[in-house]
Parts: C-alpha cells; structure tokens; sequence
C-alpha cells in the first residue's frame, strides 16, 4: 500500500474552516428562521454570528477558487475527455454505490494525485462549489442589507423570492452535508477519508 498526496494544506485549511463555518451557520440559521425552537444563543448574537461567519465563508471559498484556478490540481476536476468513456465511468460508480458496495466489491475509481475523485464527487463537488456556493453567499448578502441592495432585490424578484431561494439551499445543505459525511466514512477504514482531508494530505492508494 502506498500513499499519495492528495489534499494540499490549501485545501484542507480551506475545507476544515468551510466544514465549521457551515455547520455554524446552520444552527445559527435555523434558530434565526425557527425562532423559538432553538434559542441556543441571544437573537442579535446569533444574527452577528451568522453574517460574520458568512463574510469569513466567502472570503474562504476563494482560496479553494483561487487555489484550483492556479494549480495543474484543478485536473481532478476535469470530466474525461471521451464522453463514451466519461458515461461508462459514472455509469459503473452508481453501480458500485447502488449494489457492489453491499457486495464487498472493490471501488471501481483509482485515486491518483491528478484523478482523485471519482466521476460523481467531481460533478457533485463542482455543482456545490461553482452553484450552491455562490448562490447562497449571494441570497445571503442581498439579505444581510435589503435596504443598500434594493434595486439588486428587486431585479431578482424582491426579498421573498430571494429569502426563498436562500432557504431552499439551507435545505439542500443539510442533505447534503449529512450524505457529504456517510460517503466520507467508506473509505478502506471508517476514519481514513477524514483523516486524509482534515490532517494528513495522505489517501492510501491500492
Ligand atoms: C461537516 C463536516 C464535513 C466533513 C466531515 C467533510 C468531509 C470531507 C472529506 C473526508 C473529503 C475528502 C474527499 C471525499 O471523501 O469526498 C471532503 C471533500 C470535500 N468537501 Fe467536505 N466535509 C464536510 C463539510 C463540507 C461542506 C459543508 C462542504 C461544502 C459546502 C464540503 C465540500 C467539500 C468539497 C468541495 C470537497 C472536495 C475538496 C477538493 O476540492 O479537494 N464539505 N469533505
């Protein structure tokens, strides 16, 4: 077994403050839209909290942006030239996710420095980071002054619209955070993933 480098320390410093950051944000959103059911914290408290965790959140998303625009990494993110080839590969991790994992079945992606995602995680990772991102920080901003933003709001079909927009990806990411953590715990070892990406940088490669 050997290892390979796969998270640089950008990366995981970048992943290890969004993976607080958001679960922050989630709680303090939660008693903000719930008010009442989870009074963890003073209201106006939690509101601070939630704008300056989502000011830290946007300026963190450009190191992960900054880092994979400048660096050859940022081909663990391209799809496979062959479309045919690029089907086949995803087609047969659905597979091994829907059926040969029950089965013992071996991963049928091979992590390398260069390709370390299999074809689901890169379209997922890609949706989240370059959509779901940019939206909510965007939805969140617009939210966080209505009055200075008012012409942007109103071209965007006013605060409803936008509040809504805002919720809706709240929901998205705590389905996605909570299937983000199982698929994180499939590795060789239940903690070798998150290992790999909060502290060492190192995937054991078969
Ligand atoms: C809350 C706890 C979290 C845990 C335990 C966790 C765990 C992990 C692990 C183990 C990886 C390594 C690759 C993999 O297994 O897919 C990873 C990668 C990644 N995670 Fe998370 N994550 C968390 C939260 C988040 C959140 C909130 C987001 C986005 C909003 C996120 C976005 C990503 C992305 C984009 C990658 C790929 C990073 C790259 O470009 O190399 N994660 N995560």
């Amino acid at each position: 077994m050997t290892k390979i480098y796969v998270h640089p320390l950008p990366i995981r410093l970048w992943h290890g403050i969004n993976a607080t950051g958001f679960v922050m944000m989630i709680l303090t959103g939660f008693q903000l839209r719930f008010a009442g059911t989870l009074d963890l914290l003073p209201f106006q408290t939690t509101v601070n909290l939630h704008n300056w965790i989502g000011f830290v959140l946007i300026a963190n998303f450009f190191v992960w942006f900054l880092f994979y625009l400048f660096s050859d990494r940022v081909r663990s993110y391209h799809p496979d030239l062959s479309p045919r080839r690029q089907f086949a590969r995803t087609f047969s991790q659905m597979q091994y996710y829907g059926y040969g994992i029950f089965k013992g079945q071996p991963n049928p992606h091979k992590m390398d420095i260069y390709d370390k995602f299999n074809p689901l995680q890169s379209m997922l990772y890609q949706i989240v980071m370059l959509l779901a991102v940019p939206l909510v920080a965007v939805t969140g901003l617009l939210l966080w002054d209505s009055h200075l933003f008012t012409p942007i709001m109103a071209f965007f079909g006013g605060t409803r619209v936008v509040g809504t927009v805002h919720m809706l990806l709240f929901i998205f990411f705590c389905f996605f955070i909570v299937m983000h953590v199982y698929l994180g715990s499939l590795g060789h070892t239940v903690s070798a993933h998150y290992k790999a990406m909060f502290i060492t940088g190192y995937e054991d490669s078969h």
